[in-house]
């Protein structure tokens, strides 16, 4: 892979919230903390955005889990991008990201994605690097879904434009749901700052993506049906990524979502800090294959 420039934009993973459906495997440790087959969830997010050109990533977590996100990422140095780290006293929203994060953000646009959503699959990251060249209005991704009344759904006009957007619809007028991966420019920030919240108390990024739509600068991206998106809130669907990893990992021995291989073929780190990543996970298939890496060149 050759050298991916990074580009002049913020990255947040939003990883907090209460992950209730997942009990009582979320009662002590955080959703994003939790394994997807080799991995903590978490690396997933990361790993798009990393895709995507952006090494300026700040993490929002609960209050009682950051150390624990501290320890397994740390400054982000070893991956040649940097971290930080926030925290959400209370998950009242995912447009808080934007209010908790207005320092961070600065005057630069700004990729939130949220921590339990998965990304994987041909062409996607082309899609990525498209959406973060624009660095006016907002992009978002459009998803078909077998169940769109749990999600935000987009209706589109013969055309293809945007022409609708409703939050959890009863009867959806589409299959395309709204993913949890959202590129904006610095307006974003003050759009989430007037935000009232909803009926369920909280504020809704469906507000935030409607503002943008109203005054002409929504772009919805459609994924096709060689990518795949799971967000990953159910014991079940816990178990079926998991087991949709490991699949693609024992058919081709490539890793999905392993953000030390991403920094390395981006290069963003060195062979010898590669080297240094794969000797810290000591004797693990993980650690194997980043050793690996170098070797295979592939
Ligand atoms: P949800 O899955 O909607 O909420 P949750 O993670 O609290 O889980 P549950 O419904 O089982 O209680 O959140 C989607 C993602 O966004 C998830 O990664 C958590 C994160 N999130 C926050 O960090 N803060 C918030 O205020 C909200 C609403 C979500």
């Amino acid at each position: 892979m050759a050298k991916v420039d990074k580009v002049s934009r913020k990255g947040i993973v939003l990883a907090g919230g209460s992950g209730t459906r997942l009990h009582p495997l979320t009662v002590s440790v955080s959703k994003q903390l939790l394994p997807v087959y080799d991995k903590p969830m978490i690396y997933y997010p990361l790993s798009n955005l990393m895709l995507a050109g952006i090494d300026e990533i700040l993490i929002i977590t609960a209050p009682d889990q950051q150390d624990l996100f501290r320890n397994l990422l740390g400054d982000g140095s070893q991956y040649g991008i940097h971290l930080d780290y926030a925290v959400q006293e209370n998950p009242d929203g995912v447009p808080q990201a934007f209010v908790i994060g207005a320092d961070f953000i600065g005057d630069d646009p700004v990729t939130l994605i949220l921590g339990d959503n998965i990304f994987y699959g041909q062409g996607l990251v082309q899609q990525l690097r498209r959406a973060v060249t624009s660095n006016h209005g907002a992009t978002i991704f459009a998803y078909v879904v077998t169940d769109p009344e749990r999600y935000g759904v987009v209706t589109f006009d013969d055309e293809g434009t945007p022409i609708a957007i409703a939050e959890k619809p009863r009867r959806p007028r589409s299959d395309y749901a709204v993913t949890g991966m959202y590129f904006f420019d610095n307006d974003v920030v003050e759009i989430a700052r007037n935000l009232t919240p909803s009926k369920r108390g909280e504020t809704e990024i469906i507000d935030v993506i409607r503002s943008y739509m109203k005054r002409g600068d929504l772009s919805v991206e459609r994924m096709g049906r060689g990518i795949a998106w799971l967000d990953v809130g159910t014991h079940d669907a816990l178990a079926e990524a998991a087991a949709y990893i490991q699949a693609v990992d024992h058919r081709q021995g490539f890793k999905i979502a392993c953000i030390e291989e991403i920094a390395w073929r981006q290069q963003w780190i060195s062979d010898e800090q590669l080297l240094c990543l794969s000797e810290n996970y000591g004797n693990s298939p993980y650690g194997a294959y980043l050793a690996g890496l170098m070797e295979s060149r592939l």
